[in-house]
C-alpha cells in the first residue's frame, strides 16, 4: 500500500514566522533591549490581579456564558455610553472574545463570503489579511503615505465595487500612531452609505489617544454604527496582553452572525478574568481615564531623549508606538536596518514595510514605548550613539 503524502497543501502558503517573533528571538540572541513587540514590560493594576485570585478562590472556574459574563457586559455598556454617547444592548450587541484577535477573526469570517472584496489601509495590522484569505475574500489595500498616513478618499471611492463587502480600519493606528478624526468617519459614511458594506473598526488602543478631542470611535457615528463592528482589547487597556480578553460591539443582527463563529471558535472566554475585569472597570475607571497621560509621559520621555540622536521622530497621536526615520543614519532597507541595529546597537525594533503588501521604500521603524522608564532611557542612550 502506498503511503499518503501527509504534508497538507497550505491554505496560507505565503505566511511564515511573523517579524514580531523573529525580532524578539534576535533580541534574545543578542541580549538587546526589546522595543519590537507591542507589550508592556511592567505589570497591570494590583487590584485587577487581586480580583482574579479572588474569583478563582471563590470557585468561578467553569465555563462562562458564550457571549460573556453579565457584569462585564454591563460594565462595557456603561463605559461605551459614557464615552461614545451610544448605549449598546447588553444582551444582543456585546460579545466578549478571546482578545481582539478572536473578535477580528470571527467578524471577518461571519461577514466575508467567497469572492467578496474587503478594503483595508496599509500599513495594516497583520491578522486581517490571513482571516480575509481563509474566508475566501479578496483584500484591496490602500497605501497610506508618511508622515500623515491620511486616507485619500478619492482613491478609496475608486476602489469600491459591487463586490465590496467590508472595510477594515484601525484607530488609533498601529503602526503609524495616527488617529482618525470625525471627518474621516463622515467621509467613509458618504462613500459607502448607498451599498451593503460593513465596517470593522479595530479600536484596541481606544484609551491610548493623545488627541485633545479624544478618540473618535465608529460607535460615536450614529449612521456608521448601524453597520459597524467595534473591537477593543483589555490587554492594551490594563497592561495585561497575556490575559487575551477583548470584546466586540455590533448591532444585534451582525452580532448574531459573529456569535455563530465565536461559539465554535472558542465558545467562551476565561471566567475569572472576565469577572476581575468587570470589578476593575467599576472600581477603578480612573485607570483608563488616566491612560493617555500615563503613556504620553513615556512618549515624551523617549522623544526628548532621541532629540540628541540622528533619528527623526514622527508625530504620535495615539497607541504606544513611536515611528522614527533613520535615513540620516543608514541606506539599508528597513528589515536589514532593524536586524543590524539589534546586533550592533542592542536595540530591537520593527520595520514598517512588514505591515504593507506593496513595497514601502521609506526608512521608518517602529519603537514600542510601553516600557519602564529605565528601559526607555537605556534604549535611547544606545540609539543616540548611532
Ligand atoms: C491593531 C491591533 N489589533 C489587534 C490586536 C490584538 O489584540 P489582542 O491581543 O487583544 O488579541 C493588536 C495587538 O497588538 C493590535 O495592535
Amino acid at each position: 500500500m502506498t503511503q499518503p503524502n501527509l504534508i497538507p497543501e497550505s491554505k496560507l502558503p505565503t505566511l511564515g514566522t511573523t517579524i514580531f517573533t523573529q525580532m524578539s528571538a534576535l533580541a534574545t540572541q543578542h541580549n538587546a533591549i526589546n522595543l519590537s513587540q507591542g507589550f508592556p514590560d511592567f505589570s497591570g493594576p494590583a487590584y485587577l490581579q487581586e480580583r482574579l485570585a479572588f474569583h478563582v478562590s471563590q470557585g468561578a472556574n467553569q465555563y462562562a456564558p458564550m457571549i460573556g459574563v453579565l457584569p462585564l457586559r454591563e460594565a462595557i455598556v456603561d463605559k461605551t455610553a459614557a464615552r461614545y454617547d451610544h448605549r449598546p444592548d447588553v444582551n444582543s450587541d456585546v460579545t466578549v472574545t478571546s482578545g481582539a484577535t478572536e473578535a477580528l477573526y470571527a467578524a471577518i469570517t461571519a461577514l466575508v463570503r467567497t469572492g467578496d472584496e474587503v478594503i483595508c489601509f496599509d500599513p495594516s495590522y497583520d491578522s486581517y489579511a490571513p482571516a480575509v484569505e481563509l474566508a475566501g475574500g479578496v483584500l484591496k489595500r490602500i497605501a497610506l503615505q508618511p508622515p500623515g498616513f491620511r486616507v485619500d478618499w478619492a482613491a478609496f471611492r475608486h476602489l469600491l465595487s459591487e463586490k465590496t463587502r467590508l472595510v477594515i480600519l484601525n484607530t488609533p493606528h498601529n503602526p503609524s500612531a495616527t488617529v482618525w478624526q470625525r471627518s474621516d468617519f463622515d467621509a467613509l459614511w458618504q462613500a459607502i452609505a448607498a451599498q451593503e458594506i460593513y465596517v470593522l473598526s479595530d479600536e484596541v488602543y481606544e484609551h491610548i489617544c493623545f488627541d485633545a478631542r479624544g478618540h473618535a470611535s465608529v460607535l460615536a457615528h450614529a449612521d456608521l454604527r448601524q453597520r459597524a463592528v467595534a473591537v477593543s482589547s483589555f490587554g492594551k487597556t490594563f497592561h495585561m496582553t497575556g490575559w487575551k480578553v477583548g470584546y466586540c460591539i455590533a448591532p444585534a443582527a451582525i452580532s448574531a452572525e459573529i456569535r455563530k463563529v465565536h461559539q465554535y471558535l472558542t465558545f467562551s472566554v476565561n471566567t475569572p478574568a472576565q469577572l476581575a475585569l468587570a470589578d476593575m472597570l467599576r472600581a477603578e475607571p480612573e485607570h483608563y481615564r488616566q491612560l493617555p497621560a500615563f503613556y504620553q509621559a513615556r512618549r515624551d520621555r523617549l522623544t526628548q531623549a532621541l532629540a540628541n540622536s540622528r533619528f527623526s521622530v514622527l508625530p504620535c497621536e495615539g497607541t504606544y508606538f513611536l515611528l522614527v526615520d533613520y535615513s540620516a543614519i543608514s541606506d539599508l532597507d528597513d528589515v536589514s536596518f532593524c536586524q543590524w541595529m539589534t546586533r550592533e546597537a542592542g536595540v530591537a525594533t520593527i520595520p514598517l514595510s512588514v505591515f504593507c503588501a506593496e513595497p514601502f521604500p521609506h526608512k521608518l521603524i517602529r519603537l514600542c514605548f510601553a516600557k519602564q522608564e529605565a528601559t526607555l532611557d537605556a534604549a535611547a542612550e544606545r540609539l543616540c550613539q548611532l
